[in-house]
């Protein structure tokens, strides 16, 4: 589902990332840990489409991204991925609804139809009542759980939070936790979420430790060091084979005929 080869990346003199080498598969559930500063968020931007990485090759649902140019690379981004951020980064003059509307909007749904998954994704998400709210009359967990409600609008393959509990009490952030193992076993979804949290990266299928720029460990190959983890990695069989449609013609085409998916039916 998400290939890095040799990932390098640095900031002026400051080399962040190594050599990453690193494959997620569909439906698994990854932490990343590491000291502050260890690259994490770098890392998932890279793996986001928010930032490019110096050298290395990165695949997302079959798609080399860091050869898709800009109008491709927004509309891949829109479409296949979902974020979450510590800080929700709702739009704060909207409303609950309206915020999770937004990413469908540009995705080319019209608003009925997007106002309706969005009012399916509040009752999964236990917000119904709070629909009409604007996020300052919301709770850090409901804020929280608004902005997945709007990372799931259109069914991304991919949810990538970075520290999404960081800003929760110790309740709000259980609930957040449990919903992302019922997204995934509901919906299949795969989740690489950044996390200081140890409760968390305990619970994750698979956990990732960053630390001066490689992985210096990665439960899914116990023992394994970096090098050691890319030569396993090429020797995995890929799933790569069904090329993706034309991301333009696909937006284009939802556009035209207003097409919906259910909910039922994500990534
Ligand atoms: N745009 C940028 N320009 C310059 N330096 C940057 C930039 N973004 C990140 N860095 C530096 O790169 C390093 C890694 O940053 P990153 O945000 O990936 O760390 P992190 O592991 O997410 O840390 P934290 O746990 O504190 O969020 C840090 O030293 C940071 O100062
Ligand atoms: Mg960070």
């Amino acid at each position: 589902m998400i290939q890095l080869t040799n990932i390098t990346k640095s900031f002026g003199t400051l080399q962040v990332l190594k050599g990453i080498d690193l494959h997620i598969n569909k439906g698994e559930v990854v932490s990343i840990v590491g000291p502050s500063g260890a690259g994490k968020t770098t890392l998932l931007q890279i793996m986001g489409t928010l930032d490019t990485p110096d050298t290395g090759t990165v695949i997302v649902d079959g798609i080399e991204i860091t050869k898709l140019k800009d109008k491709k690379l927004a509309q891949f981004r829109n479409l296949r991925l979902g974020f979450v951020f510590q800080f929700h980064q709702l739009l704060p003059e909207f409303t609950a609804l309206e915020n999770i509307c937004i990413p469908a909007l540009i995705a080319g749904k019209n608003k009925k139809q997007a106002e309706a998954r969005a009012m399916e994704l509040l009752n999964f998400l236990g917000l119904a009542e709070r629909a009409k709210h604007k996020p300052a009359e919301l709770s850090g967990g409901e804020k929280q759980r608004v902005a997945v409600a709007r990372a799931l609008i259109n069914n991304p393959a991919i949810i990538l939070a970075d520290e999404p509990s960081g800003s929760l009490d110790t309740k709000n952030k259980a609930e957040l936790h449990q919903l992302f193992f019922d997204l995934r076993d509901k919906f299949g979804q795969t989740f690489v979420i950044v996390t200081h949290d140890e409760e968390l990266s305990q619970l994750t299928d698979r956990t990732i430790h960053i630390k001066d720029g490689i992985i210096q460990y990665d439960n899914a190959q116990p023992a394994a060091n970096n090098e050691q983890l890319s030569a396993d990695n090429a020797q995995q069989p890929t799933d790569y084979g069904q090329q993706p449609a034309d991301l333009s013609q696909q937006a284009e085409k939802n556009a035209a005929t207003g097409q919906e998916e259910s909910i039922e039916s994500p990534a």
